[in-house]
C-alpha cells in the first residue's frame, strides 16, 4: 500500500470524526505488518479530557483484536497540511512499534505526502525496556 493509498483510507476515517467542541476532525489509518489496515477517528468529550485522538482509537482497534506489528501510521485533517500526533499518541505506538522502522505519514500541504520515523518524533522515548530492571529487581 502506498503512502497516498493509506492517507485515502484515513481521510474515509475523518468522515466519522465527532470534534463538536474543536471543530477539528482528524483520521488515521494503521497499517499492520500483514497488510492490513485500521482505521480511527478523534472522538471528543463534554467533560474534554476522556477525549480519543484518531491515531489512538486506530491503534486501539487494532491491539484490541490481536493484532502486533506495525509498519506506518496515516494522520490527516481538514485543511490538507501536516498534522503530527500529539505526545500522548507518540507514546501509544512507541509501546508497540520498532521506533527507527515504524513510520508517520502525513499530507504535506500541497497534495502530496511526508512522512517521519517515529524515532524523529519522539527520540529517547520510556518503553517497556525502562521496566526490565524494576522487575528484575521487585521482591513481590
Ligand atoms: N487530535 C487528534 O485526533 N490527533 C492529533 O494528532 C492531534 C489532535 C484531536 C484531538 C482533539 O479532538 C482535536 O484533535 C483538537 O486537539
Amino acid at each position: 500500500m502506498t503512502d497516498m493509498e493509506l492517507l485515502a483510507r484515513a481521510k474515509e476515517a475523518k468522515n466519522f470524526s465527532y470534534a463538536p467542541y474543536s471543530g477539528f476532525h482528524v483520521g488515521a489509518a494503521l497499517l499492520c505488518e500483514d497488510g492490513s489496515v485500521y482505521t480511527g477517528c478523534n472522538i471528543e468529550n463534554a467533560a474534554y479530557s476522556p477525549t480519543n485522538c484518531a491515531e489512538r482509537t486506530a491503534l486501539f482497534k487494532a491491539v484490541s483484536e490481536g493484532k502486533r506489528g506495525f509498519a506506518a501510521i496515516a494522520v490527516v485533517g481538514d485543511r490538507g497540511e501536516r498534522v503530527t500526533p500529539c505526545g500522548v499518541c507518540r507514546q501509544a505506538l512507541a509501546e508497540f512499534v520498532e521506533p527507527d522502522r515504524f513510520r508517520i505519514v502525513m499530507e504535506d500541504g500541497r497534495g502530496g505526502a511526508w512522512s517521519a520515523y517515529l524515532k524523529e518524533l519522539l527520540p529517547y522515548a520510556f518503553t517497556p525496556d525502562n521496566l526490565k530492571s524494576v522487575s528484575a529487581t521487585k521482591k513481590d
